[in-house]
């Protein structure tokens, strides 16, 4: 399965959504999530997220390795995201930053 990592905290643009073709996108307050058991592999979310969050679970880098449980477990929790909104009004603030784990609103 696809994963999404750091970048994605505090920013939440879903373009990501928009492409997905089986819907397996999750949402927190600032950080989306893919259901590991619903995704197809297909590819075409990595692409277009602006922050560039998303890995191939293979490819996920070491120091991030923790979201691949963090995928698992919040996809379980929050509510479903089918549609493309607005991102967060301090993404473009956030896009670049490093160390925005503890920024993660669970
Ligand atoms: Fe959806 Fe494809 Fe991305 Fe998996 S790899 S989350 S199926 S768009
Ligand atoms: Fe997040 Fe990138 Fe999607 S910032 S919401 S993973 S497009």
């Amino acid at each position: 399965a696809y994963v999404v990592a750091e970048p994605c905290i505090k920013c939440k643009y879903t373009d990501c959504v928009e492409v997905c073709p089986v819907n397996c996108f999750y949402e927190g307050a600032n950080f989306l999530v893919i259901h590991p058991d619903e995704c197809i592999d297909c590819g075409a979310c990595e692409p277009v997220c602006p922050t560039k969050a998303i890995f191939p679970e293979s490819e996920l880098p070491k120091e991030w390795a923790e979201y691949k449980t963090l995928n698992a477990d919040f996809s379980t929790k929050w509510p479903n995201i089918a549609e493309k909104k607005s991102s967060l009004p301090e993404a473009e603030e956030f896009k670049d930053a490093k160390g925005k784990r503890g920024m993660l609103d669970a």
